[in-house]
């Protein structure tokens, strides 16, 4: 099935991929509040071939954790060959796989993988061909909009979509900015304008408001949530409510959020066990907590923590402690 009918919502807002962070945990508890489509970690297409220990747990899915995409990183045809190979044995299924010509990182970039390939179109183009060739599933890829200025990006784009891709996601930035800065809705409208593909929308995605905004002044087909979902599954919802009824919805109240927390803590233990479910975690308390005035001491125990019930423990200091908000 194409990748617009899996979207199936007339605003599609889809969790990105972010390294060490789109874990099968959080992927649910997105997905229970409103996102529709979710990304797995993006994983190097050489660790993918030699299938290590580390890259089977970041392909862990199960079946509420669909529709899904992987995301792919590499600049090597053969590795990128022998990588689609070992996706296609994989015993779950995935629904897009996607190619990452969008990583700043400089180890990565730097090399010509990421955001690196923004700067030979060409050698993008070829890698998205021999994808599309082998894979079983629709193609994507999610690229910048240049490395250190906007005025290659539509040629770009339009590369992509020569390739025979199925969709494209715009991280609304350059390379040199990172994840700082202006996100440049003209420049996304632009590759909107000239694609026939779906052009799906990222960048500063940290609220209704800000949603609304990318849609309207891009035209965009879909919104991928990636920071704005830290800690906040409920932005799902904010955004759904705000685009089609126009009501902001309050924010979540104390209890509400503890709720989410200890769903989601659970959610990571069944995945990863006692002990890593409990690491795993810790960054979440933190980012379920933003805001919070004096949190402090609950978070310091947080990161002292080493079993579940002493981490059942500071959730439910959390939903009793006189906080303000
Ligand atoms: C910690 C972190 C890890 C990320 N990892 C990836 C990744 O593996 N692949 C990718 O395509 N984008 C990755 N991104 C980029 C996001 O998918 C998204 O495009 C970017 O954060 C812009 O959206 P935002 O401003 O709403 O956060 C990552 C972002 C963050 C913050």
């Amino acid at each position: 099935m194409t990748f617009k009918k899996k979207l199936n919502s007339k605003f599609p807002l889809i969790l990105a991929p972010m390294a060490g962070i789109s874990s099968l945990p959080f992927r649910i508890i997105s997905r229970e509040f409103g996102a529709q489509y979710a990304f797995l970690e993006m994983i190097h297409a050489r660790s993918l071939s030699y299938e290590s220990k580390k890259t089977r747990e970041l392909l862990r899915t199960n079946e509420m954790d669909h529709p899904l995409g992987v995301q792919l990183l590499s600049k090597e045809e053969d590795f990128v060959k022998s990588a689609l190979k070992r996706l296609n044995e994989y015993k779950y299924k995935y629904d897009l796989l996607d190619f990452n010509a969008a990583c700043p990182v400089r180890k990565i970039s730097s090399r010509g993988e990421g955001a690196g390939l923004l700067q030979s179109p060409g050698k993008l183009k070829k890698l998205l061909k021999i994808i599309v060739k082998e894979s079983p599933v629709p193609v994507s890829v999610k690229i910048r909009l240049g490395w250190d200025n906007t005025d290659s990006a539509g040629d770009i784009a339009m590369c992509a979509q020569d390739a025979g891709i199925d969709a494209i996601f715009v991280h609304g930035r350059t390379k040199v900015q990172g994840y700082r800065g202006e996100v440049d809705y003209k420049a996304i409208g632009c590759i909107k304008k000239r694609l026939k593909i779906p052009v799906i929308a990222s960048g500063n995605i940290l609220n209704a408001k800000r949603a609304k905004q990318m849609f309207d002044e891009t035209g965009c087909d879909g919104l991928l949530v990636a920071r704005g979902a830290l800690g906040n599954p409920w932005i799902f919802k904010e955004i759904y409510a705000y685009l089609v009824k126009g009501i902001l919805l309050k924010r979540p109240a104390i209890g509400e959020i503890a709720d989410a927390m200890q769903r989601h803590f659970d959610l990571s233990i069944e995945c990863f066990g006692d002990k890593m479910g409990v690491i795993r975690f810790r960054k979440f308390y933190v980012w379920y907590t933003k805001g919070v005035t004096g949190i402090r001491p609950l978070r310091e125990e947080v990161m002292r923590t080493t079993t579940k019930e002493a981490m059942n423990r500071v959730i439910e200091k959390f939903r009793f402690t006189k906080i303000l908000r």
